[in-house]
């Protein structure tokens, strides 16, 4: 595989053109921001931690029936990965009230869900990530209503699933946020990244934070949480 011009680079991955026009190469980098990019910095090591991380989970996934953009691990940072058309939306998924949730509707963090929720963030830089409803996605033409319904279908699958793998690595999975894809056969697929900076990740004995929100509220031991994550994954896996 031959790696080609940089495609675009985002806050945390640059991506690259091979000699395959339906494959592309994922570099995951160190770079961390948060607020829409206000909060700059940078977290040793997860550029790693995360292309491995994410790569794993994807695996998992598609051995349990979710379609993902994953080919193949090229090296500790870069990923080959199906080109696709981004979805333009944040899926976002949550069994526990935190972040966004706790603020908006004036809840403690921690609230256990009786079931898990579903929101829509109309992904664009520029407007912040507005949360949005199904009925404004189709408005925009974001996506199909047969689209938004596998997208559905496939985030409550991963719930389901990362809840139960998580569960076993002794962590609770509080939320995260997705990204789906069209192929070129216009079939949709999981696409961009899951990790510690797209989801919450308790841990279930002492409700320790050992994901990106570390960072966002400097809470410190940033990369040690993504180590210990990452270290729990492996030995779970
Ligand atoms: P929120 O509570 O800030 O809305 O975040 C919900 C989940 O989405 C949380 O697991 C972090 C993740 N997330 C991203 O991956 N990217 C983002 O830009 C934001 C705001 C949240
Ligand atoms: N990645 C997002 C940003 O920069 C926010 C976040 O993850 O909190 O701004």
């Amino acid at each position: 595989m031959i790696k080609g011009d940089q495609l675009y680079e985002g806050k945390a991955k640059k991506v690259f053109t091979t000699d395959d026009p339906e494959l592309l190469i994922v570099s995951y980098k160190d770079d961390a921001t948060a607020f829409n990019g206000l909060k700059h910095g940078t977290i040793a090591g997860k550029g790693v931690i995360n292309n491995k991380m994410s790569n794993s989970l994807m695996r998992y996934l598609e051995a349990r029936g979710v379609p993902t953009h994953f080919v193949e691990e090229l090296n500790d940072r870069e990923t080959l990965v199906k080109k696709v058309e981004i979805v333009p939306l944040e899926v976002i998924i949550r069994n526990i009230s935190a972040g966004s949730f706790a603020k908006n509707y004036g809840v403690e963090e921690g609230r256990v869900f009786a079931s898990p929720t579903i929101e829509f963030s109309y992904k664009n830089d520029d407007l912040g990530d507005p949360l949005i409803n199904e009925y404004h996605a189709l408005a925009l033409e974001l996506a199909t209503p047969e689209e938004l319904e596998t997208i559905r279908k496939y985030a409550f699958m991963v719930n389901d699933e990362l809840k139960k793998f998580w569960s076993s690595c002794g962590v609770t999975l509080v939320d995260f946020k997705l990204e789906f894809g069209r192929l070129a056969d216009g079939s949709i697929v999981l696409a961009d990244e899951i990790s510690p900076d797209t989801c919450r990740l308790w841990d279930s004995e002492t409700g320790k934070k050992l994901d990106k929100d570390r960072f966002r509220r400097d809470l410190g031991g940033v990369e040690d949480a993504y180590q210990e994550v990452m270290q729990r994954l492996e030995e779970n896996l």
